[in-house]
């Protein structure tokens, strides 16, 4: 009986020696644990362009006139952020009635119409479109 015991012990001294020469990394369940490096870090959204897609496509009601890439009944928003960023103009002052236009003067009239919306929301609301608008590239 003691030998059994013996050499059972022996054997466990064995095992565990064998494990610790292992370098795997687990957790206390024994489950691989991922490198922390590989765990991609939390991507940052400015608050503004959620709040400017939601306004656009809202109570802006520019979508109805303004898509992605294509002209509809004005530019699209790619071309006029290409030609803003070019310019270095702003947005949120045109809707505003505080700046010319740049991107199709010739129908400057038909947007217009739209300034009743943008010039009773507050600056940060102007804002906010002009930084959804200008995150189309
Ligand atoms: C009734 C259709 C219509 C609606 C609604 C509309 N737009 Fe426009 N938009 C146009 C047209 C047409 C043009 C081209 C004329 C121009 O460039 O001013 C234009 C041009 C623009 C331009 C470029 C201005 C420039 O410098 O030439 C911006 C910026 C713009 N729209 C933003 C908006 C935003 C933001 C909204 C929603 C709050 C909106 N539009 C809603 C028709 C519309």
């Amino acid at each position: 009986m003691k030998l059994i015991l013996k050499s059972f012990a022996v054997f466990t001294l064995a095992i565990s020696l064998t494990n610790c020469g292992e370098k795997k990394e687990t957790d206390a369940y024994g489950n691989p644990v991922q490198e922390k490096s590989e765990v991609a870090a939390e991507p940052t959204v400015d608050p503004l362009l959620a709040k400017g897609q939601e306004l656009f496509e809202g109570k802006g009601t520019c979508t109805a006139c303004h898509k992605a890439d294509t002209k509809v009944i004005g530019p699209a928003i790619k071309d006029i952020a290409k030609i803003y960023k070019e310019k270095g103009a702003s947005i949120a002052s045109f809707i505003n009635e505080e700046s010319k236009a740049i991107v199709d003067p010739s129908q400057y009239e038909t947007m217009k119409a739209n300034f009743v919306i943008t010039k009773a929301m507050t600056a940060e609301e102007r804002k906010a479109l002009e930084v959804y608008m200008m995150s189309f590239e």
